[in-house]
């Protein structure tokens, strides 16, 4: 199978790099730029990226692959900042632009060959640069420019090396794609064979190889990730994996029935749901502070967990949702930094507990996530389903959490997901849920004066959860929402729109 090895400088675009070029079905991943040449040997690339940077390749602490890169013998891409090291590797000019460009500019196309085959001759692309290219290394010839940049794109006259000025990874530079499918498939020969089924077909194979005779566990949330994981697992190993549902009492209506239904008795699942609400909300009694909640929650997950696990006997492997952008290591400004993020649920257990991982999702994004719970016939709803975090509406539940002031939460928040998706809104919508405040509003019901609940709604636009802005949502489907609410939810007189972007605020409100 061919591979694409990105060479991550620090730019913010370089996870799309990744992601374009697996959408054009070759497979790719991203590496630090300090990458060890004989790692670099070893990963076997069909052809190298070099991303951009928000660093100056004459900064003192300029981030630089090793030299050698350009002897692999094999193609190379080098991308804004990549432009500027294969330029350096190569003994070409750079020097500091007496203006950053930043923004959409226009290309015009000297040579349609290579990277510009078949596309228009004059393009629209986005530049995002500090530096730039004052004078072409020896062997190197001029592709494109632009009224800004003589050098906008290059090539190397021998050898498959280009490099171009503006970023082909982003929207804002509608032909990207076909630039970037010419350097695949022109350039180095690649095959498309990266398809979903593909990976179905080589994951199954790698937990067979990996569990052996062993058994595994898996805790099931009903989120996309862990029930895609979960899914994967049980094609490869059948009843030798186990899932473990815990129903922590903090769950939206109707989720543990939701789950159960679908995994357990649906798709077969060996399915253990544990049925946990006392537990948790006994613990959360009198509690109002949002870190201690979340505490709580996560350390009792753990301990209900541990016990279903030690019941069961050996178990050798736990099956974890880990996503590829939690694992890619990222290249700070200041250099190479391996910051891996870890937020699991079951944090410590497998260290605890002598479970080792499996996590077959470790090299996909979200969208490839879906495609493989499309490939294994999972249903929709599982994986379109929004994000929900660990501790549940305890962190929707301002103020103390018991079970009446969930009940109240659970119908608004199921009217909110019904008005939702009854205007077509709900894929479109990172997360849309109902917050109960811990204040109490005058009303006027008949001729009555009311004393009683708040709803705030809070909808969201976000690509991961890093930050957010709040949705324009439709005016009939607020007054919708909120009619129903108050009339429907006992106890609410009164629904209020959280119009707060993530910064300052966050998404959730504890
Ligand atoms: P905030 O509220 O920090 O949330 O803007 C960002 C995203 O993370 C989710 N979230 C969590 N997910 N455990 C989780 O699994 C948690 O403790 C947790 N807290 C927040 C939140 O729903 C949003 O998608």
């Amino acid at each position: 199978m061919d591979k694409i090895l990105i060479l991550d400088f620090g730019s913010q675009y370089t996870q799309l790099i990744a992601r374009r070029v697996r959408e054009l079905q070759v497979y790719s991943e991203i590496h630090p730029f300090s990458m060890p040449l004989e790692e670099i040997r070893a990963f076997g690339a069909t052809a190298l990226i070099l991303s951009g940077s928000p660093s100056s390749i004459y900064a003192p602490d300029a981030p630089k692959p090793d030299p050698a890169i350009v002897s692999l013998g094999i193609p190379i891409l080098g991308i804004c900042y990549g432009l500027c090291v294969l330029a350096d590797l190569s003994g070409g000019a750079v020097s500091r632009a007496p203006r950053r460009e930043y923004g959409p500019a226009e290309l015009i196309v000297d040579r349609a060959e290579g990277l510009f085959a078949a596309v228009p001759g004059t393009l629209p692309v986005w530049m995002s640069h500090g530096d730039k290219l004052d004078r072409l290394p020896d062997d190197f010839e001029v592709l494109a420019h632009t009224s800004n940049s003589p050098y906008a794109a290059f090539r190397h006259r021998e050898r498959p090396f280009f490099g171009v000025q503006f970023h082909p990874e982003v929207v804002h530079t509608p032909q990207g794609t076909a630039l970037l499918a010419n350097f695949l498939f022109r350039v180095a020969k690649c095959q498309a064979t990266w398809t979903m089924r593909s990976f179905v077909e080589t994951s199954v194979a790698r937990i067979r190889e990996q569990a052996g005779n062993g058994r595994l566990l898996c805790a099931l949330s009903g989120g996309v990730d862990s029930s895609v994981a979960a899914v994967l697992a049980h094609r490869a190993v059948g009843d030798r994996l186990t899932c473990v549902f815990v129903d922590n009492g903090v769950l939206r209506m109707g989720e543990a029935e939701q789950v159960v239904d679908t995994f357990g008795k649906h798709m077969g699942l060996h399915l253990i749901a544990v049925d946990a609400a006392d537990r948790f909300l006994s613990k959360l009694t009198g509690v109002v502070d949002p870190e201690r909640k979340r505490k709580i929650i996560g350390a009792e997950f753990i301990a209900v967990f541990e016990e279903e696990a030690r019941r069961l006997g050996q178990i050798d492997f736990l099956v974890q949702g880990t996503l590829y952008p939690d694992v890619i290591e990222s290249v700070s400004v200041k250099g190479p930094s391996v910051t891996i993020k870890t937020h699991h649920n079951v944090g410590g257990l497998p260290e605890r507990m002598g479970f080792r991982l499996i996590e077959p999702l470790r090299e996909l994004f979200k969208d490839e996530v879906r495609a493989v719970g499309h490939e294994l016939g999972m249903s929709e709803t599982i994986l379109w389903r929004q994000p929900f975090p660990g501790p549940g509406l305890a962190v929707r539940c301002l103020g103390e959490v018991t079970r009446e002031r969930l009940d109240m939460l659970r119908q608004a928040d199921c009217i909110v997901d019904e008005e939702i998706r009854r205007a077509n809104l709900y894929r479109d919508i990172w997360q849309s849920f109902a917050v109960l405040l811990p204040v109490q509003t005058v009303g006027v019901m008949g001729d009555e004066r009311t004393y009683e609940h708040v709803i705030a709604l809070r909808a969201v636009h976000s690509q991961d959860g890093m930050t957010a802005d709040w949705v324009r949502l439709p005016y009939d489907v607020l007054a919708t929402i909120s009619s129903r609410i108050a009339n429907e939810v006992k106890g609410v007189n009164r629904v209020v729109y959280d119009v707060s972007s993530k910064p300052p605020s966050t998404i959730e409100w504890e």
